[in-house]
C-alpha cells in the first residue's frame, strides 16, 4: 500500500520517516517544491532501512504528482509554520491556496486517496481540501487530536510519575487554544484522574495543553514536529492495518453534538475506509458549551477563507 506525504519539512520528513520504520506500507513518497530535498531524505531513510530492518521503498520527487499515482492515504503537510507571537489562523492566506492546489494535484493521480490534512489552520485546511477533492466526507480528515491528546497525557504522565502510555483521555474541539480536554474522560489504566490529581493542577495542565504548541513555538522559533508527525503516522497506521482504533480526529460534522457544515475534532472509529464512525458522547452542558465555543471560533476562520473566494 501506498502512502504519500506532501511537503518534506520538518512535520512531513518525520511523519515519513515513521511511516518508513512503521514497515506496513510497501512505498513512501515524499513530495515537495524544493529540488532535491524530498529526494535527498527520501535517500537519506532508505540508507537507514537496513540498520532498522524495514522493507518500505523510499522515494522522494520534486513536484512530480505522477509518483503519487494510486496513493492509498496522502499526508498533506505542505504549508508554512507560525513563527512566535503568530496563532495559527495567520498562516490561511498562505496555506489556503497551498493546500488548493496541492489537493487538486493530489486527487487527479489519486481520485480514491484517504487525505489526511495536518497543515494549519487545521479545521479550516481540512474544509479546504474537502471542498477541492469533492470526495465523501469519510476519506478527508485532519490530524489534530492524537497531537493535542498526546500533549495531554505527557503532562499528566509528569505529573502523576508513570508511563504515558496508560494514560487515556478524550480532547474535543479546533486545534487552537479553544479545545476542549475533557478530564471527565481521562483515566490512568482505568482510575479516574480525578483521583490522581488534584483539581487545581489538572486545571492548570488543561490551561498548558492548550498553549501546548506555543509552547514549543516559543523555544524553537517554529512549530513541533516529532510529536505531529508521529501523530499522522498513526492515522495512517491504523488505517492500512485496519485497526478501527478511536481516536479524535477533525472531521465533518453533519448534525453530531447539534453542529453542522463544519470541520472539528470529535472522537471517530478509524479504519480502512477512513472514518468508519463518529461516536457521540454524552456531555454535559458545560462541555457542550465549551464545544461550541471551539466551533465558533473555528467558523471565523472559514469566514476568512469564504472571503478569500478559492471556491467561488
Ligand atoms: P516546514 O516549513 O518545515 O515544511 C513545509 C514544507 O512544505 C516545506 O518544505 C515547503 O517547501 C513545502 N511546501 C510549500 N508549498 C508547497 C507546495 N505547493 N507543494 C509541496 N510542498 C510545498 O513546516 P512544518 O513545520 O513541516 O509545518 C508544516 C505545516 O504543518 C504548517 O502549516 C504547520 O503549522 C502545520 N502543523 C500542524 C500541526 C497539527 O497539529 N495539525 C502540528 C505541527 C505543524
Ligand atoms: C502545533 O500544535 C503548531 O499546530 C502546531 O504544534
Amino acid at each position: 500500500m501506498k502512502i504519500s506525504v506532501i511537503g518534506a519539512g520538518n512535520v512531513g520528513a518525520t511523519c515519513a520517516n515513521v511511516i518508513a520504520q512503521g514497515n506496513y506500507a510497501s512505498e513512501v513518497v515524499l513530495l515537495d517544491i524544493k529540488e532535491g530535498v524530498s529526494e535527498g531524505k527520501s535517500l537519506d531513510m532508505w540508507e537507514t532501512a537496513p540498520i532498522l530492518s524495514y522493507s518500505t521503498k523510499c522515494t522522494g520527487v520534486t513536484n512530480d504528482y505522477s509518483a503519487t499515482a494510486g496513493s492509498a492515504i496522502t499526508v498533506i503537510t505542505s504549508g508554512i509554520p507560525r513563527k512566535p507571537g503568530m496563532s495559527r489562523d495567520d498562516l490561511i492566506g498562505t496555506n489556503a491556496k497551498i493546500v488548493k492546489s496541492v489537493t487538486e494535484n493530489v486527487i487527479k493521480h489519486s481520485p480514491d486517496t484517504i487525505i489526511i490534512v495536518v497543515a494549519n489552520p487545521l479545521d479550516v485546511m481540512s474544509y479546504c481540501a474537502f471542498l477541492t477533492s469533492q470526495s465523501p466526507r469519510t476519506k478527508v480528515m485532519g490530524m489534530a487530536g492524537i497531537l493535542d491528546t498526546a500533549r495531554y497525557r505527557a503532562f499528566l504522565a509528569t505529573e502523576i510519575g508513570v508511563s504515558p502510555r496508560d494514560i487515556s483521555a478524550v480532547l474535543m474541539g479546533g486545534h487552537g487554544d479553544t479545545m476542549v480536554p475533557l478530564p471527565r474522560y481521562t483515566n490512568v489504566a482505568g482510575i479516574p484522574i480525578t483521583e490522581l490529581v488534584s483539581a487545581e493542577r489538572l486545571e492548570a495542565i488543561v490551561q498548558r495543553t492548550k498553549k501546548g504548541g506555543g509552547e514549543i513555538v516559543k523555544l524553537m522559533g517554529t512549530s513541533a514536529w516529532y510529536a505531529p508527525g508521529a501523530a499522522a503516522a498513526q492515522m495512517c497506521e491504523t488505517i492500512v492495518k485496519n485497526e478501527r482504533r478511536i481516536f479524535p480526529c477533525c472531521t465533518w460534522l453533519d448534525g453530531e453534538y447539534g453542529l453542522k457544515d463544519i470541520f472539528l475534532g470529535v472522537p471517530v472509529i478509524l479504519g480502512s475506509n477512513g472514518i468508519e464512525k463518529i461516536l457521540e458522547l454524552e456531555l454535559t452542558d458545560d462541555e457542550m458549551a465549551l464545544l461550541h465555543g471551539s466551533a465558533e471560533a473555528v467558523r471565523g476562520v472559514m469566514g476568512i477563507l469564504d472571503d478569500m473566494k478559492l471556491f467561488a
